[in-house]
C-alpha cells in the first residue's frame, strides 16, 4: 500500500494506476462502516483509494474539528487490510492554501435537515469532495447512507457538474444492537451510549409500521418524535422527507422516503436515517 502526504506524491501515484479507480473519502477514525465502502471499492474496481482528511471548512466554529478523533496508525493498517492501494493524507495548508477563493455549492439540497442546524457545512463538505476528485480522478466513490444528505448533495454535485464519475450508494452499517457506527460514537459514555440506542429503535418502529401499510408522514413523524423524545438530549430533527429531493411530503407517503433523525446525546451529535420505500436495508437488531 502506497501512503501520499502530498498533492504532488498524489499525483504521481495516481498516475502509475492503470484501470478503474474506487475512491473513498473519509476524515479518518476508521470503523466498520468505512471498511465495508473500502471492501466495496477494492472489489468493484482495479485500484481503491482513500483519503483520510479532517476538512476544517465543513466544520462550524463552535463543532468538534480540534476534538475530532485522529488514529492514523490504526487507519493506515485497516486500509491495508482492506486491500486499498493508495492513501492519500494531505494537511490543511496544501488543500487550503493561504489566498483559497473558490467554493461549490449545492444549493436547495444544503438548506433543510443539517443543514438547518449546520450553515455552511454542506458547501464545506462539496468544495472539498470536488477537489479530491479531481486530485485522485476515481472512476467510482463511494458514500454511506447513513449520510444521506451528503450523499444526496453529492450525487446532485456530480450531475450538475459533469464529473466523470459514479457515486455508489452503501448501507449503514451497524453495532449488534442497532447503534450506526460513527466516529463519534467514541465520544459516549456508557450510559449515553445505551441512550442512544433510541435513534435505530425509533426508525425500527417507523419502518414496522410503514412495512404493514402506514403511509401518513405526520403520524410516523410524531412517532419518531415520541421514540426519541424521553432518551435523546436534544433532537434536532425527526422528519420523513422525499427521497428524491428531501422535500416534505404534504400528507400521505407516495415516494420513496427518508425517515431521518439528528439530535444530541451527552454533548455527542448524532444522526441516523432509513429509506421507506425502496430496495434500502433495515436498521435491523
Ligand atoms: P466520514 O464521516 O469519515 O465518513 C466517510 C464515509 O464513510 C462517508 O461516505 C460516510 O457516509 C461513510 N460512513 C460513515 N459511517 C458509516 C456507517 N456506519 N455505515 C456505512 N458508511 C458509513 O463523511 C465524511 O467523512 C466527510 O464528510 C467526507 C465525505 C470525507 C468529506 O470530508
Amino acid at each position: 500500500m502506497k501512503t501520499a502526504n502530498s498533492i504532488d506524491a498524489l499525483r504521481k501515484a495516481r498516475a502509475k494506476l492503470r484501470g478503474s479507480v474506487g475512491f473513498v473519502p473519509t476524515m479518518g477514525a476508521l470503523h466498520e462502516g468505512h471498511v465495508s465502502l473500502m471492501r466495496r471499492a477494492v472489489k468493484e474496481n482495479k485500484h481503491a483509494a482513500v483519503s483520510i482528511f479532517v476538512n476544517p471548512s465543513q466544520f462550524g466554529p463552535s463543532e468538534d474539528l480540534a476534538k475530532y478523533p485522529r488514529t492514523l496508525k490504526q487507519d493506515f493498517a485497516l486500509c491495508k487490510k482492506a486491500g486499498v492501494d493508495l492513501v492519500f493524507t494531505p494537511t490543511s495548508e496544501m488543500m487550503y492554501p493561504s489566498g483559497f477563493d473558490s467554493w461549490v455549492e449545492v444549493v436547495e439540497l444544503s438548506k433543510p435537515l443539517c443543514g438547518e442546524f449546520r450553515p455552511g457545512h454542506f458547501k464545506g463538505v462539496a468544495t472539498i469532495v470536488c477537489k479530491l476528485f479531481n486530485l485522485v480522478q476515481p472512476t467510482r466513490a463511494y458514500f454511506g447512507r447513513k449520510d444521506a444528505q451528503q450523499l444526496a448533495v453529492l450525487t446532485r454535485m456530480v450531475a450538475d457538474l459533469n464529473m466523470p464519475l459514479e457515486i455508489v450508494p452503501c448501507e449503514t452499517v451497524r453495532e449488534s444492537d442497532g447503534l450506526a457506527m460513527s466516529s463519534r460514537n467514541r465520544y459516549l459514555s456508557p450510559a449515553e451510549r445505551e441512550r442512544a440506542l433510541c435513534i435505530s429503535r425509533a426508525l425500527r418502529e417507523v419502518e414496522r409500521l410503514y412495512a404493514k401499510g402506514e403511509r401518513d408522514a405526520g403520524h410516523l413523524t410524531s412517532v419518531l418524535e415520541a421514540a426519541l423524545g424521553a432518551e435523546m438530549d436534544e433532537v434536532q430533527y425527526a422528519d420523513i422527507r422525499k427521497l428524491s429531493d428531501l422535500s416534505e411530503f404534504s400528507d400521505k407517503i407516495n415516494a420513496p422516503a427518508l425517515a431521518a433523525v439528528a439530535g444530541y446525546v451527552g454533548s455527542t451529535r448524532l444522526i441516523d436515517n432509513v429509506v421507506l420505500g425502496q430496495s434500502g436495508k433495515a436498521a435491523r437488531k
